[in-house]
C-alpha cells in the first residue's frame, strides 16, 4: 500500500467506514445493495490495511470489527416489526478471499495450530441470507436472522411458509434442543418470475437472488412469502455436548432429520484437493439453478475448532474463497450521458443484449472520463461486462483483439447533454457537473424523482408524470408540488378526474412522512438513509442540524469529515434554507416527533455520554439507551463531556483523557443503576 501521511490516513478510515456502514446498510436492511460483493471487499480489505498500520485510529464499532445488521427498526410509518431475541452463540460471518496463495495460507495456520490428521469440508456458499433455526423436541421453535450478529429478527412465520424447512423432525435421534443455521435463498426461476411480476406493476425490481430472497424474509405479510417461492440449505449444527466429532457426521444426521443440506460438499484431504473443488465449481457453479458466490473451507473436525477460536467477526476454522463474479462479451452499439440530481454526469454505453447470471443485459455503466480513459473504450468496442450490486451491469474490459479498424475513440462532452451548459469538475472529483441546477431539465427532473421515491416521500408519480409537471405547469421546486390544483393536472395529457385525485391525495399524505425521509429526500450529497436517521434522532430538528458546526457534526458516531463538510455546504446555501422555509410553512415534518418511543425518561437529561469498550448488549443499543434518557452520545472526549462510560477493552486513551480532564467513569452497571 502506498505511503499515507497520519491526517489523511484518519481522514480515509471515515471515509471508508462510513461508506462501508452506508453499504451494510443497502444490503442488509434494504436489501439494494449500490456496489458488488468484490468493491465491498476491496473497500473492507483496504480500511482494515488502514487500521492495521494505524492502530490509534481503530475504533471497536468500525465495520471491521462488527457485522452488518439486518434488524428493521419499526419507526412511526411502519410500527409493526419482528420480535427480536439474542442468539444463544453469536453469528458470525466469515473471513474470504479471491486469491488460492491466501487459502495455502489459512491452511498453513491450520497446520501449524494441530498436531493431529485434518481434513476440510469444502461446501457451496449459497448467495442468499442466513438463517438459525431452533428446534425444541423435533419441533421448530424460532428463526432468527443474522441481526447485528447478538440479537436477530425472529422471522419464523415466515420461514414456516418454505416447503423445504420441516415444522416436526423426522426420526428420533435428534437432540433434545439444537440450533441449526443455513441460507434461505431464492432459485432462479422464482427470481425472473418474481422480476417479471414487479416490472409489470411498476414496482422497483431486486437486484439479484440474494436481495429478493432477504427482503422476502423481512416481509410482514407470511402469505406473500409464500409466494415468493423461496428454498434452504442448512450446513452448521450448533448444541451443547453433540455427540458428532466430525462436521461431516453433523450433516449426515441433519439430514436424517429431514433438513435440507446440500450434495455437492466433499470432504478433502489435502489442500491440493481443495484447490481441484475450487476450479471445479467457479464454472460449474454457473450450471446450477441457484446463486452462489464461493466456496466454503471448513476444518472437517469439531473438536480442534476451539482451540483455533474466533476473530471479533468470524471463525479461524473456516475461510471463503469467493467467485469472481460472472462476465459476458458484447457489443457497444452507442454511448448515453444520464443527468444526475446532484448534476453529475455519468456515461452509459448501450449494448448489443447478452444473457449475464440469468437476465439479459442491454446496457453498462462507465462511470466517469477517466474510467472511460482507463478503458480506452473506441466507437463498436467489443467489451466484457460484469454485474456490480446495482441492475445495471458495468465494463470491465475492452477485448482489443476485436477492435474495428480506425475506430473514433468515445470521448466525454464539454457541454451538458441537455442544457448545454459547460460542464465543470471538481477538485479531487472525477466526475463531470452539469452546474446549472436550476435550469437543467433534467436534474429538475431527478430531483422530484427522488424526493417522490419510496423510501423518500412515496409520492404517487414517475418519471413521465415529473416530465409533464416541468414541462408544461412550471414546477420547478420541490415546494411546488405542494400549489398544484386539480384543474391544472387536468391539462395534462391523458389525466382524468380519478388520477388527478389520486395524485393530489398521495401529495397530502406526504405531509406525514417522518422527519428523516424528508431529510433524506431532499436529496443532500452523502446523505443517504441511514445517515439521514442518525441525523434526526441526533438533532431533533431541522434547524438543530442547520446550526451546527463542522465540529459537532463530527462528534456523532459514523459521521466523519466528508458528509459532516456536505452538510455544512447544503445549509450555506440560501436557496436550500429558502427551500426548507417554504416546505416548513407547507407542514413537512421538519423535528423529530415525540413518540413513545423516543424518552424513556429523562434521568440522563443534558448529559454528554462518550461510550468505550465493550458490553452485554451491543454498543448501538448502548447508545440507543442514553438517547432514550435524555442524553447525548457523543464519539470523542472533550470539556464538554459528562460521563465516559467504560466497558471491558475500553480504549486506554479515552480513560487516560476522561482522568486527565476530570470527567466522571462510569461502569456499565453503574450506567443501568443511572436510568432504571
Ligand atoms: S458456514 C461459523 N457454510 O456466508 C460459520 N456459511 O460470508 C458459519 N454461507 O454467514 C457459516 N453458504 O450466511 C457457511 N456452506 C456455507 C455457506 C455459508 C453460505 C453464508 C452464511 C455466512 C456467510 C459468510
Amino acid at each position: 500500500m502506498a505511503k499515507i501521511s497520519k491526517k489523511d490516513a484518519k481522514s480515509r478510515i471515515e471515509q471508508l467506514s462510513n461508506e462501508l456502514r452506508e453499504h451494510n446498510h443497502n444490503y442488509y436492511v434494504n436489501n439494494s445493495p449500490t456496489i458488488s460483493d468484490f468493491e465491498y471487499d476491496l473497500m473492507m480489505q483496504e480500511l482494515s490495511e488502514l487500521e492495521r498500520r494505524f492502530p490509534e485510529f481503530l475504533l471497536p464499532d468500525s465495520p471491521t470489527q462488527v457485522v452488518g445488521s439486518d434488524i428493521v427498526k419499526s419507526d412511526v410509518s411502519s410500527p409493526k416489526s419482528f420480535k427480536q431475541a439474542k442468539h444463544k452463540y453469536p453469528m458470525l460471518s466469515l473471513g474470504n478471499t479471491y486469491n488460492m496463495e491466501e487459502i495455502y495460507a489459512f491452511d498453513q495456520r491450520i497446520s501449524s495450530a494441530l498436531d493431529s490428521d485434518y481434513s476440510y469440508s469444502c461446501e457451496l456458499k449459497f448467495d442468499g441470507t442466513a438463517i438459525c433455526l431452533t428446534y425444541k423436541n423435533g419441533e421448530l421453535v424460532q428463526a432468527l436472522t443474522r441481526g447485528d450478529g447478538q440479537i436477530g429478527d425472529d422471522v419464523i412465520q415466515n420461514v414456516l411458509t418454505i416447503p423445504s424447512i420441516p415444522k416436526h423432525l423426522k426420526g428420533d435421534d435428534f437432540p433434545v434442543e439444537f440450533e441449526i443455521r443455513g441460507e434461505i435463498f431464492m432459485p432462479y426461476s422464482a427470481f425472473d418470475q418474481l422480476n417479471s411480476e414487479r416490472a409489470e406493476i411498476g414496482e422497483p425490481l431486486f437486484a439479484n437472488p440474494r436481495n429478493a430472497a432477504a427482503g422476502s424474509l423481512k416481509l410482514l405479510d407470511s402469505e406473500e412469502v409464500r409466494s415468493r417461492k423461496l428454498d434452504a440449505v442448512f450446513y452448521h449444527l450448533l448444541g451443547e455436548n453433540l455427540p458428532y466429532t466430525t462436521h461431516y457426521e453433523q450433516l449426515e444426521a441433519v439430514k436424517s432429520w429431514g433438513l435440507p443440506v446440500s450434495e455437492h460438499s466433499q470432504i478433502c484431504h489435502s489442500i491440493d484437493q481443495v484447490e481441484s473443488y475450487l476450479v471445479k465449481w467457479d464454472s460449474a457453479r454457473k450450471e446450477l439453478p441457484y446463486a452462489t458466490d464461493g466456496v466454503v473451507i471448513k476444518l472437517n473436525q469439531i473438536e480442534p475448532r476451539e482451540s483455533l477460536g474466533y476473530t471479533s467477526k468470524s471463525p479461524r476454522w473456516a475461510t471463503a474463497y469467493k467467485f469472481k463474479a460472472e462476465r459476458a462479451l458484447t457489443k457497444i452499439l452507442s454511448v448515453d450521458y444520464q443527468i444526475g440530481r446532484t448534476g453529475v454526469i455519468t456515461p452509459v454505453a448501450n449494448l448489443e443484449p447478452v444473457l449475464l447470471s440469468g437476465t439479459v443485459v442491454k446496457r453498462a455503466t462507465l462511470h466517469n472520463e477517466d474510467q472511460m480513459n482507463i478503458l480506452d473504450i473506441h466507437e463498436g468496442d467489443s467489451v466484457y461486462i460484469e454485474k456490480g450490486g446495482e441492475i445495471i451491469p458495468k465494463i470491465i474490459e475492452v477485448e482489443l483483439s476485436q477492435r474495428v479498424p480506425n475506430a473514433q475513440k468515445v470521448t466525454f462532452p464539454t457541454l451538458c447533454p441537455d442544457c448545454e451548459t459547460p460542464l465543470v469538475k471538481e477538485e479531487d472529483d472525477a466526475r463531470y457537473f452539469c452546474p446549472n441546477s436550476d435550469g437543467c431539465y433534467s436534474q429538475i427532473k431527478e430531483r422530484f424523482v427522488h424526493f417522490a421515491s419510496r423510501k423518500a416521500m412515496n409520492i404517487l408519480a414517475g418519471d413521465s408524470t415529473f416530465e409533464q409537471l416541468i414541462k408544461k405547469l412550471n414546477v420547478k421546486q420541490l415546494s411546488d408540488l405542494y400549489h398544484l390544483t386539480k384543474e391544472q393536472l387536468l391539462t395534462l395529457d391523458s389525466w382524468k378526474d380519478r388520477s388527478a385525485e389520486r395524485f393530489l391525495k398521495s401529495i397530502e399524505e406526504s405531509k406525514d412522512r417522518e422527519f428523516y425521509r424528508v431529510l433524506y429526500s431532499l436529496g443532500i450529497r452523502q446523505i443517504g438513509e441511514s445517515t439521514a436517521k442518525l441525523l434526526t434522532s441526533h438533532f431533533k430538528t431541522i434547524d438543530a442540524i442547520a446550526a451546527a458546526s463542522l465540529e459537532e457534526l463530527v462528534e456523532i458516531d459514523e459521521i466523519g469529515d466528508i458528509v459532516a463538510q456536505s452538510i455544512i455546504d447544503y445549509f450555506s446555501n440560501d436557496k436550500n434554507i429558502k427551500l426548507i422555509t417554504a416546505l416548513k410553512e407547507i407542514g413537512l415534518q421538519f423535528e423529530e416527533k415525540n413518540s413513545a418511543e423516543k424518552v424513556l425518561s429523562e434521568a440522563l437529561l443534558g448529559k454528554n455520554i462518550v461510550i468505550s469498550g465493550n458490553f452485554s448488549k451491543p454498543r448501538e443499543e448502548m447508545k440507543k439507551l442514553i438517547v432514550l434518557h435524555g442524553g447525548k452520545s457523543l464519539s470523542s472526549i472533550s470539556s464538554k463531556t459528562d460521563y465516559l462510560l467504560s466497558g471491558t477493552k475500553s480504549g486506554p486513551e479515552k480513560l487516560r483523557k476522561a482522568e486527565q480532564l476530570g470527567i466522571e467513569i462510569i461502569t456499565e452497571t453503574q450506567f443501568f443503576e443511572m436510568i432504571k
